[in-house]
């Protein structure tokens, strides 16, 4: 989760490096540190807690070198502090090091480190890295010795990066496992590496990720990648196709309101080219899945955490009503530790916009290593790991990158890309055809627009951000497809305003969390024209008896629901699948409001971060 930066080159490394932070840091955020190595092996180390600008405002006079390291932490061992900030030293400042992931056995290596008589100064798990290393450079063995020594000892997943004051032009990387990615970018006569690929972007689209078990020794004059065998691994960096603009702010206060506005463009891209009207019709070009192992599927199991979750339980309903195939949606950290039964007649869709959570991707591993269950991947990262496991069948987002820790547009686009998929299962196994299959790839098309319209909504949500920014609790409610986006919106709201905010099923929501209603609690009912419309109204009359406040999402003309509540924002009539699309909008522009309202960091809410690669 945090974020790894490196330079070696020709360039003053300080800014450079700093400059990475930046667009690293929506990844970890509550500290961030550089290292700089001089020529003649002086390394200055300056790191803070809080955010990057109070390191670059600590920064008067920038460190002398051209080679480097940065990091900008989200806290997982140890207080958020300027001593537990990376970069970590040795004691003898021989080794520097930052790290990403967790060493998961890192009290049993302190415990080794204290016998032989060093002590750890920070409460990471990280500092553990550099100490062994100068450890082991004290006991004789060289720079390349001690690293891939320490990567065989660590355990759990880890990305390590690290520099040696007595080489002032190479710069060692590692990856293990699936804890995030470092990839290596060439420059002219310079490297650069990152966690991911928009931190090099305003450098070089010339990149080559490390694989799970690769190192590498990265220097201006060349590169060379083994294994953890020691095997060489070929350098053969491939050009990627990323347009920076697109990852800049725009005329945009925030990337989530960004990224909430350009929703109907986000979902256009992820649909065209793949539904097509006449004939009525899905492909799906990195769907590896054949025919014929689309008609011995049996179910459907859809996995995710957070926000790809939600959208997978939208996802469930697409499954069942367009594939016409019994589908469960789990928690992926859930899923893989609850020993689940299921088999080769299983498919199993892993969605995730970064492609690279770690319990998503355990979750995908399990399933192929004891199940041999075919899988699909619904990222917005092509190439990620997730993309990868799941052996290039992938339905890339086509989002472009998603910058707001609050995933908004991936959202939407999650739930389209499901759609297609159930679309696409349907239509060769029989179930979804003639004027069915016409009628769902009719009603997909008009989510952009439907879209587009319920954005034109947002003054009624900033007045609903206004009364109610000095809440304590917000509850939503929803049923059926609403449910999910119920869920959604109270994620939403909870991590970007911290107003506690719970997503229910209306219909449970009398069996306990009705004793909570009182007129200090507002309710979010969805509550568009659908199958479950009746019951949703009596939903409401309920917590209307006990004195919530009601803000209905609702179908636009029904007066009746309008007159009745205390705020009614319209969406555009729709189809019901198509609703949780429209229904979305206000949700997050709700807690896009409170947010502001309350003067929240909206783009980088405390405790957060983007990429999620620990348990
Ligand atoms: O990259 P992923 O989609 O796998 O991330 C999963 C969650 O961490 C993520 O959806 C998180 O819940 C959202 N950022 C919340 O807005």
């Amino acid at each position: 989760m945090c974020g790894i930066i490196g330079y070696v080159g020709k360039q003053a490394a300080g800014p450079v490096l700093l400059e990475g932070l930046q667009r690293l840091n929506y990844r970890g955020y509550d500290s961030s540190g550089i290292a700089v190595l001089d020529h003649d092996g002086a390394l200055a180390v300056l790191k803070r807690s809080g955010k990057l600008a109070e390191l670059e405002a600590s920064i008067s006079d920038p460190p002398a070198g051209r080679i480097g390291i940065g990091h900008t932490r989200w806290a997982t061992h140890g207080a958020v502090s300027d001593g537990n900030a990376h970069p970590h030293v040795s004691d003898d400042s021989a080794v520097v090091v930052v790290h990403n992931g967790i060493v998961e056995n890192y009290r049993e290596l302190r415990a080794q480190l204290g016998q032989a008589g060093v002590t750890c100064t920070s409460e990471t798990d990280s500092e553990v890295i550099p100490q062994l290393m100068g450890l082991y450079l004290r006991e004789g063995a060289d720079f390349a010795e001690a690293f891939q020594r320490v990567l065989g000892e660590i355990k759990g997943g880890n990305a390590v990066v690290a520099m040696e004051r007595a080489q002032p032009d190479q710069i060692y990387a590692a990856r293990l496992g699936n804890a995030g990615g470092i990839v290596l970018g060439v420059g002219e006569g310079e490297m650069f590496l990152a966690s991911d690929l928009p931190a090099l972007l305003p450098h070089t689209t010339l990149v080559q990720p490390l694989e799970n078990g690769q190192w590498a020794v990265v220097s201006a004059a060349g590169t060379t990648i083994r294994d953890l065998a020691g095997e060489a691994v070929p350098f053969e960096p491939v050009k990627v196709n990323l347009d920076p603009v697109a990852v800049a702010k725009g005329p945009y206060k925030h990337f989530m309101q960004k990224e909430i506005m350009e929703q109907p463009r986000a979902l256009s891209d992820c649909i065209r080219g793949r539904a097509r009207v006449n004939p009525a019709g899905v492909s799906l070009e990195d769907v590896t899945l054949t025919d014929d192992q689309i008609r011995s599927l049996r179910r459907v199991l859809i996995i995710g955490m957070g926000t790809s979750m939600h959208a997978g339980m939208v996802g469930r309903f697409y499954m069942e009503r367009l594939a016409g195939l019994p589908t469960d949606c789990d928690n992926a950290s859930e899923f893989r530790y609850r020993e689940p039964l299921l088999g080769p007649e299983t498919l199993v869709v892993a969605v995730t916009q970064s492609g690279e959570t770690v319990d998503t991707l355990g979750a995908m591993a399990q399933v192929r290593d004891d199940w041999g269950a075919p899988r699909v991947a619904v990222t917005n990262v092509e190439g990620s790991e997730a993309a990868r496991m799941a052996d290039g069948s992938a339905i890339y987002l086509r989002c472009g990158p998603e910058i707001g820790v609050a995933s908004t547009k991936t959202f939407v686009a999650s739930m389209a890309a499901m759609y297609l998929l159930a679309c696409r299962i349907g239509q060769v196994r029989g179930y979804l055809q003639g004027a069915k299959l016409e009628h769902a790839v009719e009603a997909l098309m008009t989510a952009p627009g439907i879209v587009d319209q319920a954005l034109a909504q947002k003054d009624l949500c900033r007045h609903v951000g206004r009364i109610c920014r000095h809440i304590g609790h917000i509850l939503y409610l929803g049923r059926g497809l609403q449910y999910p986006v119920a869920m959604e919106g109270a994620l939403k709201c909870k991590e970007i305003s911290y107003i506690h905010a719970e997503g229910y099923p209306a219909g449970e929501m009398k069996h306990g969390p009705i004793a909570l209603i009182d007129r200090n609690m507002p309710v979010i009912a969805l509550a568009p024209r659908d199958p479950l419309y009746d019951k949703m109204w009596s939903n409401i009359q309920q917590v209307q008896a006990r004195d919530a406040t009601v803000i209905a999402v609702g179908t636009e003309g029904d007066e009746e629901l309008a007159s009745a509540v205390d705020v009614f924002i319209p969406i555009p009539a729709c189809d019901p699948l198509i609703a949780p699309f429209a229904t979305a909008i206000p949700a997050q522009l709700i807690a896009y409001y409170l947010a502001t309202g309350r003067g929240a960091d909206v783009d980088q809410p405390r405790n957060l971060a983007k990429t999620v690669t620990v348990e």
